[in-house]
């Protein structure tokens, strides 16, 4: 059914998985979360009660939220959190999102456990723009710590190092029985032959990208980040942190037999240390006669290091509309995204060579405020909470994936530095990968408060007389998350037509927690309709 308003009860709840139990943050006692359901325009307001020990703040992945930065939820960005014992009610405004999209708590690493999808359907009488499915499934990756997520948070920033990888992979909430004690918390899909279902992906994990495929069946990817996309026949799936997908399942095998269903990390730096484990779950046909537990059929997915099998699959997505993408622009922007080092007293930290492990974005490690957040100090005209020197003037400029780099370049500055916006104007953006600290990895890039095209993507330097030419302007993907190439780049594109203050950042939450993040502030445009809404009489108190 579909409703207006909800509530959601941040609250902790005991959890058994792989051999122990541990409390952990939830919805509504619910790992993962609820599933939303709104049809396409609808304005839904979600009232989030903390009744947890820690502060929590909600953000509406991938939903635009027109004028409205109110409620877009990052924890100092866009408001204070809501503390243990409060509400806040959350006004969520739909406006162009067509197919799934998600919810996920944007506070510390809150995310881990609280999530869940959110289903758009098209407003009768307006139809799919597939054929329309038997039924539907949702489908959400996550990871699983033995540990609470808060000490996995509270070692890693105190060391300086790396954080602990996670203990298992999920699918919606399940490790799967290749794990230890996991035999029963499968996840299970019983499917009927002959009828097609819709399968609504998430990738909920915090630090890793996913393969994922289903044995003997092939998905029809049809919608990427909330909007359709052209059918896409794919053997197996690449899903970022952040990004959702919808594929079309046909149940057509032999109903006698078992199928399996698998994720696992793709990962392009060997160097560092990754959750290389494999979740599976169970699909069968609700066929009478016994299957016979002999027929294992596993999905091939690719190496775990196969950056080809990865990339490719993100070029093959196409918007399904053509023509849309801006071509007069008004404003280009370089930006790159690296792993960084900060010096610790007498070397002590964790990282390399006793440093502490820093991020970055035009080698500006942001600083999170931790008093009021941007939106309110912009929207008050508040003094001293962040600069607008975003990226730095003249852009550090230097070989970005070359195989050594000096060491003086691995230093960056750490700053709460935000970019300026007009209402209206036509951005582009260059995201460059750089090999700084550790040879370069993979970055899903999300922006807050747009979707954006992206028009481009290559290994190695951007070359800004020759890369252009073989940008996608015709139906590239329209997407609110992609993913820079380890020593690559992206150019995305979107026309800034949403005031308000609006967060970018890596959607890996070690690199979050790092800095590479950046903040983009898009000025009211003339007209009222052009303009932040005013903010909502119940926003958490700063203090
Ligand atoms: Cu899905 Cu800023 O997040
Ligand atoms: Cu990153």
């Amino acid at each position: 059914c579909i409703a207006d308003h909800y509530t959601f009860t941040v609250k902790e709840v005991p959890y058994k998985k792989l051999c122990s139990t541990k409390k952990i943050l939830t919805v509504n006692g619910q790992f993962p979360g609820p599933v939303l359901k709104v049809y396409k325009g609808d304005t839904i307001y979600v009232n989030v009660r903390n009744r947890a020990s820690e502060n929590i703040t909600m953000h509406w992945h991938g939903v635009e939220q027109p004028r409205n930065p109110w409620s877009d939820g990052p924890e100092y960005i866009t408001q204070c959190p809501i503390r243990p014992g409060s509400d806040f009610m959350y006004k969520v405004i739909f406006s162009i999102e067509d197919a799934t999209v998600w919810w996920h708590a944007h506070s510390s690493w809150t995310r881990a456990t609280v999530h869940g999808p959110i289903f758009v359907y098209p407003r009768p009488p307006k139809a799919l723009p597939f054929p329309k499915p038997d039924h539907e499934v949702s489908l959400v990756l996550g990871e699983w710590w033995k540990k609470d997520v808060r000490e996995v948070v509270e070692l890693f920033t105190r060391t300086g190092g790396d954080p602990n990888v996670s203990d298992a992979l999920t699918i919606n909430g399940h490790p799967g029985f290749l794990y230890p004690c996991s035999k029963s918390d499968t996840f299970k899909l019983v499917v009927e032959k002959g009828k097609t279902y819709r399968i609504r992906m998430v990738n909920a994990a915090m630090n890793l990208i996913l393969f994922f495929a289903i044995a003997k069946h092939s998905l029809t990817v049809v919608a990427a980040d909330g909007h359709y996309t052209k059918p896409l026949n794919a053997a197996y799936i690449t899903i970022s942190p952040g990004q959702t997908l919808d594929a079309l399942l046909h149940a057509d095998q032999n109903p006698k037999r078992t199928y399996h269903m698998a994720a696992r990390a793709y990962h392009s730096n060997p160097v560092i240390n990754f959750n290389n484990s494999t979740t599976v779950g169970i699909l069968h046909y609700n066929d009478d006669a016994k299957t016979s537990s002999s027929s294992k059929r596993y999905p091939n997915l690719p190496r775990y290091n196969d950056t080809r099998a990865a990339f490719s699959f993100f070029a093959n997505i196409k918007s399904l509309y053509s023509g849309q993408v801006p071509v007069k622009l008004s404003r280009k922007i370089f930006t790159t995204v690296s792993i960084n080092l900060l010096s610790c007293p007498n070397n002590s930290c964790e990282g390399p060579n006793g440093s502490r492990l820093a991020a970055s974005m035009s080698n500006i490690s942001f600083v999170t405020p931790s008093h009021v957040d941007i939106l309110k100090a912009y929207y008050l005209h508040l003094k001293g909470v962040y600069g607008t020197r975003f990226p730095d003037f003249p852009p550090l400029f230097f070989n970005f994936t070359a195989q050594n780099q000096p060491m003086f370049l691995q230093t960056p500055r750490l700053a709460t530095e935000v970019k300026k916006i007009e209402f209206g104007e036509a951005v582009e953006i260059v995201i460059q990968g750089t090999s700084l600290t550790g040879g370069g990895i993979d970055h899903p890039m999300h922006l807050h408060g747009f979707s954006f095209y992206v028009v481009g993507v290559g290994f190695g330097n951007f070359n800004a007389s020759e890369d252009p030419s073989s940008y996608n302007l015709y139906d590239p993907p329209y997407r609110n998350t992609a993913t820079v190439p380890i020593n690559g780049w992206i150019t995305i594109r979107f026309v800034a037509d949403n005031p308000g203050v609006w967060f970018m950042h890596c959607h890996f939450d070690r690199h979050l927690t790092w800095g590479m993040n950046v903040v983009f502030i898009v000025k009211n445009g003339r007209a009222p309709n052009q303009q932040i809404l005013p903010p909502p009489p119940d926003l958490p108190p700063c203090y």
